[in-house]
C-alpha cells in the first residue's frame, strides 16, 4: 500500500474537474488520475441500468493505473451505482452524495433543504436519503435542472438567459422555503452566483465536490494513505474522446491549465 499511489477521479465527462479542483486544494500534495468518460456523457438523463454499467467500466480505467482510491466525482454515478464502483474497486472508495448531504444538514438551521442535480440523480432520491439517514426531521424539497449541464458547458455562465431558467427551475424551492440549497451536480458550483442571486440570500450554497474533499482528506488518514510527499503532484488526465472546444471547457472546470489529456 504505497501512499504515494494517484487518487482516481472519476466522473461522466469534464465536469468532474470541479472536485478535482477542490481536492487539489485540500491536498496539494496528492497524484490524481482523472477520467472522463467524454464519449458517453451526460449520464443524467440516462437510466439506472445503463449508468451501472458506465460506472463498473469507468472503475476498470481507473484501478489499471493502480489508484489507491476512487472518488465518484459524478453525482449521477454516487446516486444510482456507488456499490457497483465499491464492489469492483478493493481500494476505498468516496461518492460525493454522503459529504454533500452530511454538509448540507450541519448549514441548515431550518431543517428546509433543498437539492438541485441531474433527472438521475434525483429520481434516485439519493440525496433526500442520506439526508434523512443524518437527521429524518429535516425536510427535502428536490428539483432536477437539466438544462444547467449544457448552459455551462456552453460557458453560459453569468449570461441573462441562465438566469431566467435558473428562476424558473428555483422559483418552487423558495416556495419551500429553504435555507440551504444542496449544488448535487459537478456543473453546479460554476453557476453559485447566478443561483445565488436567485435565491436573493435566503439559502446558503453547499458545493458537494467542496464537501467530498474534506471526505477524501479523512478516509486517506483513516487508511494511513496520505501521500507524505511535499513535492509538486502529479494530474493526468483520460478521456474516452477529446470533444471540440475541450481544453478551453476543462480549464474552466479544474480553474487552471489542463496540461496533457490523452484518450483512452
Ligand atoms: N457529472 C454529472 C453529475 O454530476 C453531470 C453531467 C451528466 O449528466 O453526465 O451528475
Amino acid at each position: 500500500m504505497n501512499s504515494d499511489r494517484p487518487i482516481g477521479v472519476f466522473d461522466s465527462g469534464i465536469g468532474g474537474l470541479t472536485v478535482v479542483r477542490s481536492l487539489t486544494r485540500r491536498l496539494p500534495h496528492e497524484n490524481i488520475v482523472y477520467y472522463g468518460d467524454t464519449a458517453r456523457v451526460p449520464y443524467g438523463p440516462k437510466s439506472p441500468q445503463v449508468v451501472r454499467e458506465y460506472a463498473a467500466e469507468d472503475t476498470e480505467v481507473l484501478l489499471a493505473h493502480n489508484v489507491k482510491m476512487i472518488v465518484v466525482a459524478c453525482n449521477t454515478v454516487s446516486a444510482v451505482a456507488l456499490d457497483v464502483v465499491q464492489k469492483r474497486a478493493r481500494v476505498p472508495v468516496v461518492g460525493v452524495i454522503i459529504p454533500g448531504a452530511e454538509a448540507a444538514v450541519q448549514t441548515s438551521r431550518k431543517k428546509r433543504i433543498g437539492v438541485v442535480g441531474t433527472i438521475g440523480t434525483v429520481r434516485s432520491r439519493a440525496y433526500e436519503n442520506a439526508i434523512r439517514q443524518v437527521d429524518s426531521s429535516v425536510q427535502v424539497f428536490s428539483k432536477a435542472c437539466p438544462l444547467f449541464v449544457p448552459l455551462v458547458e456552453e460557458g453560459w455562465i453569468n449570461h441573462k438567459a441562465t438566469e431566467l431558467i435558473a428562476h424558473e427551475y428555483l422559483f418552487p424551492l423558495t416556495l419551500e422555503k429553504i435555507d440551504t440549497l444542496v449544488l448535487g451536480c459537478t456543473h453546479y458550483p460554476l453557476l453559485q452566483n447566478v443561483i445565488g442571486s436567485v435565491l436573493k440570500g435566503a439559502a446558503t450554497l453547499v458545493d458537494s465536490g467542496e464537501a467530498t474533499a474534506g471526505a477524501v482528506e479523512r478516509e486517506l488518514d483513516a487508511h494511513g494513505l496520505r501521500n507524505p510527499s511535499t513535492l509538486k503532484p502529479n494530474l493526468k488526465f483520460f478521456v474516452s474522446d477529446i470533444p471540440h472546444s475541450f481544453s478551453e471547457v476543462g480549464e474552466r472546470f479544474l480553474g487552471q491549465k489542463l496540461g496533457v489529456v490523452k484518450k483512452v
